[in-house]
Formats: structure tokens, C-alpha cells, sequence
């Protein structure tokens, strides 16, 4: 009889993990999910996780949402896929006019990529593409953000300012230039930010194509915030300079920071906006870029070195399309950020205890992100709190020392009372 080797033995074997030292998994194997419901994941062995962190961000109203499922499947006995040069559908065609209309109507030209990095390249590639065809050719360069993150690809590293993803790579990256990070656990972060950015652009805005940022959260940095008039500050200098804004929503759009894009708080439009993650309501890869008519209008013309000519083989699948309406249906059929404005009381009270911890530093929360500091010198931290996060049913991947919690927008009290005693727990398993 052949013997069973378990999923995560025949995984480590041949499936080459993300984010990961392969060797790692010797110690610490991977766990095998068989099923997901709401904000849980079940494994093999029976076991079950809940997914604070939505599966990197990803998963929006909880997993195999029931409205989701249900688009998916009739999407699938109608039209799986076509390529959408030459072609369009309807849930390319709907889902550009819905997302336009959540901008009011501003940014009403939706280009589609498959994943975050690749909406990153379509705006920086969109941008210097821009300049280019008014005869500015010069005008393409990036400025960036510290501890910025905008993906893994070499287009997208070159303006990500994460040394853990970019030092082995710097041979191939062409930079950007760098200001220092916006950070509210640091006074004057912001202003110092906002100088060294009037200075750069004073300088350079000739050679300057765009500003890139991740607005009101730095998530790969650390859930770093800043406030909504430091990003309205950046806007205003990019408008006075002709400089692109690029806000980089691929984590925080969708209702995440409280409003359904993290810009609107800042009362602002940018240039270029790139969504991905909970674009599908983590179903399927999907990302895009919506811009406003004024630059579509320079690509638009005779000749086709004027045209946007950037594809991707999925570029609007009809797919991950259907499951992107289903997601806009259910932000139109219960105002879930509403109810999540109306509980914040609660869910502050809840979380409390955490934030009270003796070792706990810099507490912070915007919309349904949470987040703080472990003043705690223990080696390996991230990965040894994971572990003893999966022993206590939660799926956490704390950034350096800083924990955070992103769960589904539809967590439940009850799910969330678990996550924040299942927290403490993990703190006192670890000595901290
Ligand atoms: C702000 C931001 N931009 C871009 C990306 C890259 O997205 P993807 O991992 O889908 O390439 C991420 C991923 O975490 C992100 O958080």
C-alpha cells in the first residue's frame, strides 16, 4: 500500500511558496486549507483559523460569500473568458461605469491588469507615457514614498522602498526618488515629508512624471499612518508643479480606511488610482487603473505610439469581472461601511484590553484597520507570533513588531472579541 504523504509535505516539495524561506517549513510546515467560510479557514486536520489579516488583504465580506459564489456560477455557464482587445462584455463594460461612478464620475477610464504589481506598472508606464505624448520626454521620473510598497515586479520595486523585498534585486531596479515616510508615531513626520517633497519637485519638476503614494496607510511599512491634510498637502504640490498623483489603493480601497477609497477622506482627486486585492472580494486576480479623461485624451489619436498598448493575457476577465459587480452589489445593497462607522464605538471598547497592554505601544485604528506596537525585543517575532497565532485560531503575520488586524468588513463582534482575547493569549504564550 503507498503511503499517504500529508498536503503540506507533497507543498513544501513542489510548490515554490511566496514571502517564504523554503527551508522554514521543515520547522514550521505549511498549513493545508481545506475549506473557508466567513472569516474562517478550515484545515486538513480539522483545525480551523480565523483570518484576521483577509488572506493578505484580500478577502473584503468573508470567504465563499454566498451573493459572490452565486455570481461566479452563472458567470460561468455564460462566458469565461475573452480577450479584450478587439472584445468587450458586459461585466467589463458594468464594472468600469460602477467603479467611475464610486469616483464621481472623475476617473472615468478603467484599464485592467491581473494583480497589484502590474496596476502599479499601467500607472507608472500610463504616466511617463502621458508626458511623453505632450513632448515632455523628460518627464519621467517617480518620487516614492519611505517604506513605501507598491509590488514585487522591477517596474514596481523600483518606486517600493522595502529593503526585505528589494536589496537582492537593486542591480535591475531603476529608482525613485525617495522622501522620507509620513508616520503619525513621529511628530513633524509629516512636515518634514511635505518640505523634502516642495524641494524635489522646486527642483525637478521638469524630469518629474508622478507621485506615488499609499494614502492614509503605509500596510506594508508597518500599517504606518498619515492624516487626510498631509495627502491633500501632496496633492495640492503635485497640482502646482504638473506633477501626476498616483495613489496606490491596491490595499486600502474598498471601504478598508472607513470611506470606499482611502482619498476621498482627503477630499481630493488623483491622477491615476490602482485597484486590486479587494477588487473581487478575494475570489479571483484582478487589478486596474481608472484615470480621468484629460489624459486618456492624450493617448487618443492617429498612430498607434500615442496608444496605451500595455496587456496582459486576463486583462478584464469576465470572471473575476462578475465576481468585481457581485463585490459592488453588496456595498450597494447594505451601507456595510455605515454599520461599521455606527459599531466603531464598540469594536473600540472591545479591542481596549489589547491596547492597554503593558507592552503595547502606538495603538492605532482607521476604518477597520487596527494596529499596533510589541515593545518587546524577542527574536524572530513575526514568525514566532504567527506560530503561536495559529495555536490559538487566528491567522496573524505581524510586520516586523508591529501587529495589525485587517479582517473581512463583516467581521462579527463576537469573531472580533475572539481575535483580540486570542491576541492577549498569544502575548502571554510568548512571555511578553
Ligand atoms: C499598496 C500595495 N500596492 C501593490 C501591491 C502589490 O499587489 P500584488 O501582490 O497583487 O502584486 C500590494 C500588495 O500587498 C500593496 O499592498
Amino acid at each position: 500500500m503507498s503511503k499517504i504523504i500529508p498536503l503540506a509535505e507533497r507543498s513544501a516539495a513542489a510548490v515554490w511558496h511566496p514571502c517564504t524561506q523554503m527551508s522554514q517549513l521543515e520547522r514550521s510546515p505549511v498549513r493545508a486549507i481545506r475549506s473557508a467560510q466567513g472569516s474562517w479557514l478550515h484545515d486538513e486536520d480539522g483545525r480551523r483559523y480565523l483570518d484576521a489579516i483577509s488572506s493578505w488583504w484580500v478577502n473584503l465580506f468573508g470567504h465563499c460569500h454566498p451573493a459572490i459564489v452565486a455570481a461566479l456560477k452563472a458567470q460561468l455557464d455564460q462566458l469565461d473568458h475573452v480577450m479584450l482587445a478587439g472584445f468587450t462584455h458586459e461585466p467589463v463594460v458594468q464594472l468600469s461605469e460602477r467603479l467611475s461612478v464610486r469616483t464621481g464620475g472623475a476617473l472615468g477610464h478603467c484599464f485592467y491588469g491581473s494583480d497589484g504589481a502590474s496596476a502599479t506598472e499601467m500607472a507608472l508606464k500610463m504616466s511617463a507615457h502621458y508626458w511623453r505624448n505632450r513632448g515632455q520626454l523628460q518627464k519621467n521620473t517617480f518620487v516614492s514614498l519611505a517604506q513605501g510598497y507598491h509590488g514585487e515586479t522591477l517596474g514596481a520595486l523600483g518606486v517600493t522602498d522595502i529593503p526585505l523585498f528589494r536589496t537582492a534585486y537593486a542591480s535591475l531596479i531603476r529608482g525613485s526618488t525617495v522622501i522620507p515616510s509620513p508616520d503619525s508615531r513621529t511628530p513633524d513626520s509629516e512636515a518634514i515629508s511635505l518640505q523634502a517633497l516642495e524641494h524635489h519637485l522646486e527642483a525637478h519638476h521638469r524630469t518629474v512624471a508622478a507621485v506615488i503614494l499609499e494614502p492614509l496607510v503605509q500596510a506594508a511599512a508597518g500599517m504606518v499612518f498619515h492624516s487626510p491634510e498631509y495627502l491633500r498637502a501632496v496633492a495640492g504640490a503635485c497640482q502646482r508643479f504638473d506633477v501626476h498623483l498616483i495613489c496606490d489603493e491596491i490595499a486600502v480601497g474598498f471601504g478598508r480606511t472607513g470611506s470606499f477609497f482611502a482619498y476621498q477622506q482627503a477630499d481630493i482627486t488623483p491622477d491615476f488610482l490602482c485597484l486590486s486585492k479587494g477588487i473581487t472580494g478575494g475570489f479571483l486576480p484582478l487589478s486596474a487603473v481608472l484615470t480621468r479623461d484629460q489624459i486618456y485624451q492624450e493617448f487618443y489619436g492617429e498612430g498607434v505610439d500615442r496608444a496605451f498598448l500595455h496587456s496582459h493575457s486576463y486583462t478584464g476577465n469576465a470572471l473575476a469581472c462578475r465576481a468585481a459587480l457581485a463585490v459592488q452589489d453588496l456595498f450597494d445593497q447594505s451601507d456595510i461601511l455605515a454599520w461599521n462607522r455606527a459599531r466603531h464605538v464598540d469594536l473600540m471598547r472591545i479591542s481596549q484590553p489589547l491596547f492597554e497592554h503593558p507592552r503595547v505601544r502606538q495603538g492605532r485604528v482607521r476604518g477597520m484597520i487596527w494596529a499596533f506596537d510589541v515593545e518587546f525585543t524577542l527574536p524572530d517575532f513575526p514568525r514566532r507570533f504567527h506560530e503561536a497565532a495559529l495555536a490559538a485560531e487566528l491567522l496573524l503575520r505581524p510586520i516586523g513588531n508591529t501587529v495589525y488586524f485587517m479582517p473581512p468588513l463583516n467581521v462579527s463582534e463576537d469573531e472580533f472579541s475572539f481575535l483580540v482575547a486570542g491576541t492577549l493569549t498569544v502575548l502571554e504564550a510568548l512571555g511578553i
